[in-house]
């Protein structure tokens, strides 16, 4: 066996050395994306196999370095819980996700029912993806997310030719979120059926390979990595195929402000700040924004007319 890199290496030197190679290797790189993934867990893990790793073209040639664990699991938006930032993760440990289902169905699938959240990840591939975040209020992270794909599942329930959208409802229990009320209802997100197909968009059940905590939407939330962070709802537990665009809870709060695609775009400002660029949760400064976050090359050809896709209806 090889002597680990590890050991002649400072720690976070080498961490941020794989990184740096993994995300420069593209492709064939995706071994070494595997061992730099493995070794946000332990560095003792290096020479360890991770398999069913994927990597995507928007994966390539940016240096991706994960935000600590401890700063994703602390700084969140999650607004039952609180509008604190700081307050889902000192809040949200009353939510039960042990056990839990999702009614997956609508007019658009021909076959609707309720699965337990075991036989949902049983019953597909647990994908690894580095993917960069950002959320709209112009801040961003780089999160290490294990998931499925949401394809797989939208496949389970047969989609028909009424599935034009997805519609994603989320747990809204009083007797386990102190702010249940504040969006006059459960928070609802929506996605084109495109775009709930596109292979880059995951259903995450956990980060840096532990489950999801609460705070993070356990046990399962949406991941759309080209869209600001709203569109990630969290701990879901109804997905329907529909024929009408869902009125999503952010549009229903403020249509002037937040619209349905939602698609990360420098150039289109928030009308009370600017997208342009964005604060590295972290890091000091700022550094600019990427249209669609970087992962133009897998979901541009979603929009074919821009001008009105990327923000508003
Ligand atoms: N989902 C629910 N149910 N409630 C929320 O308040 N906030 C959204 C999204 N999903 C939210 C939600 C917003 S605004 C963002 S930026 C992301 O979750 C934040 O995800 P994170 O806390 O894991 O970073």
């Amino acid at each position: 066996m090889s002597i680990k890199s590890s050991a002649i290496t400072p720690e976070k030197v080498y961490k941020r050395r794989r990184v740096l190679m993994a995300a420069g290797a593209g492709v064939l790189g995706v071994p070494l994306i595997n061992k730099a993934y493995g070794l946000f867990q332990d560095k003792q893990e290096v020479e360890a196999p991770f398999p069913q790793v994927v990597s995507l073209p928007g994966e390539k040639n940016q240096p991706l370095i994960p935000t600590p664990y401890e700063t994703i699991t602390t700084y969140n938006n999650y607004y039952e819980f609180g509008v604190g930032k700081d307050d889902p993760s000192k809040a949200a440990k009353t939510l039960t996700t042990s056990p839990w289902s999702v009614d997956i169905g609508g007019e658009g699938s021909d076959k609707p029912g309720r699965y337990d959240i075991a036989d949902i990840k049983g019953e597909s591939a647990i994908e690894n993806h580095i993917y960069r975040f950002r959320c709209v209020e112009a801040w961003s992270m780089v999160i290490p997310w294990n998931g499925i794909k949401l394809s797989d599942v939208i496949k389970f329930a047969l989609p028909n030719s009424k599935a034009k959208y997805v519609r994603f409802t989320t747990i809204n229990d009083p007797q386990q979120m102190p702010n249940a009320g504040w969006a006059g209802g459960p928070y609802v997100e929506g996605l084109t059926i495109e775009e709930a197909m596109n292979p880059l968009t995951l259903l995450s059940t956990g980060i840096y390979d532990k489950p999801l905590e609460q705070q993070n939407g356990a046990p399962i939330r949406l991941v759309v990595p080209w869209k600001y962070g709203f569109k990630y709802a969290k701990s879901i537990v109804k997905i329907e195929l529909v024929e009408k665009m869902p009125k999503n809870t952010w549009w229903l709060q403020n249509k002037r402000e937040y619209g349905f695609y939602a698609n990360v775009n420098p150039q289109f400002s928030h009308p009370r700040w600017t997208q342009a660029t964005e604060r590295v949760i972290g890091e000091l400064g700022r550094k600019p924004t990427l249209l669609y976050n970087g992962y133009a090359q897998e979901v541009a050809h979603l929009y074919p007319d821009l001008d009105n896709r990327l923000y508003f209806y």
